[in-house]
């Protein structure tokens, strides 16, 4: 695919602005900098961040750290506000009010119609199909996706937990090639990460992954976020990202939980996680109550419970909050279940043993 049929795809406003240019943008911040009309004292307790000058719009230093762990270079990457901000800047970009529609298979996160919503796009559906132990993205998704400017798929899924295979994105992406792009969610992709779409990235140039370093990375507070593109894509997000959207501490504290002594730590937490994913699937799959569970390949388990709605009140009743699913399409009296510390998981085990019975 030429690199100005993918650019193609963008709306012809986003094509032809000229974006802003910020100061730190248009030279780094060395010399004597009267620019950007900054204080030229950093504030009281700076700690020597320097937080009195605005921050690189893209810090090369976060980005080749994160290239190097998506397996990726870093002119395939654009650093975000968490994958919130990836799904927000690509719906902007990519669908035209009142013409362009995406893709969503439901149960998913809620952000993909939000974004397409606030922007004034369509939104279609392929749903999931519930089989025997999980859910799987339906035979047709093809042919729903077809004339769809973005199929939002997520794998692990948010909140069913269930993978997606490489040759069904890879289809897909061909499917869509010239028309439209793939955005693969990989918001959990840390819990399996044998399944990542990233090896499909070159082949692919309509295919992106969204990562976020939320989750596994446990930097929810901090808000980062990356989008993995082709370098065509990344370009026509950054015309119209903020013009400093990382904030100065936000990249220092990540760049110290990336470091591989953070990361090995991480690494042991991740096998606790997923053992005791498997104690509160097993407890749970035992409870009164409950009436079926989907353990999933991310840090939540899925549940049906008698009385979904009322299982989240009476848990929150207990001090435990959960995370009613029973609004998502074929996901009646469903409730999201996050895994936390064994001694959470005890409160929660204590609780369900008694709720119902
Ligand atoms: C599937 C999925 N994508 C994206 C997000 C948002 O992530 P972030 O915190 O990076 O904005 C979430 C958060 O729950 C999620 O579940």
């Amino acid at each position: 695919m030429k690199p100005e049929a993918l650019a193609e795809l963008a709306r012809p406003e986003i094509r032809a602005l000229k974006p802003y240019a910020s100061a730190r943008a248009l030279a780094d911040a060395a010399g004597i900098l009267l620019n950007a009309n900054e204080s030229p004292w950093p504030p009281v307790g700076d700690g020597g961040m320097a937080l009195n000058r605005y921050p690189d719009p893209q810090p090369a230093g976060l980005k080749s750290r994160l290239a190097e762990l998506y397996d990726t270079r870093p002119e395939n990457l654009l650093v975000t506000r968490g994958s919130d901000e990836g799904i927000d800047l690509l719906v902007r970009v990519f669908c035209r009010a009142g013409i362009d529609r995406v893709l969503i298979c439901p149960p998913c996160f809620g952000m993909y119609a939000l974004s397409a919503q606030v922007q004034g796009a369509g939104v279609a559906q392929a749903p999931l199909v519930a089989t025997g132990d999980g859910f799987d993205l339906p035979a047709d998704l093809v042919d729903k996706a077809d004339g769809c400017r973005i199929a939002f798929l997520c794998s692990p899924n948010n909140p069913t937990g269930n993978t997606i295979s490489v040759e069904t994105v890879a289809a897909l992406a061909t499917a869509q090639q010239g028309t439209g792009l793939v955005v693969v969610d990989e918001a959990y992709v840390e819990f399996a990460p044998e399944t990542s779409m990233i090896r499909l990235l070159a082949e692919h140039p309509n295919l992106v992954l969204l990562r976020t370093l939320s989750k596994a990375h446990a930097l929810a507070g901090c808000r980062l976020g990356a989008v993995i593109a082709d370098p065509v894509v990344i370009d026509l997000l950054r015309r119209i990202i903020a013009p400093y959207p990382l904030p100065t501490p936000t990249v220092s504290i990540a760049l110290q939980v990336l470091n591989e002594d953070s990361l090995a730590t991480e690494r042991r937490q991740l096998a606790m996680l997923a053992a005791e994913r498997d104690r509160v699937t097993g407890v749970l799959a035992d409870s009164p109550g409950i009436v079926k569970v989907w353990p999933g390949a991310a840090n939540f388990v899925l549940v049906r419970a008698a009385d979904g709605p009322r299982l989240v009140r009476d848990a929150a009743a207990a001090g435990i909050r959960l995370r009613d699913q029973s609004a998502q399409p074929g996901l009646a009296d469903c409730v999201r279940i996050t895994i936390g510390t064994p001694e959470e998981n005890n409160a929660l085990i204590g609780f369900m043993q008694e709720w119902n019975s």
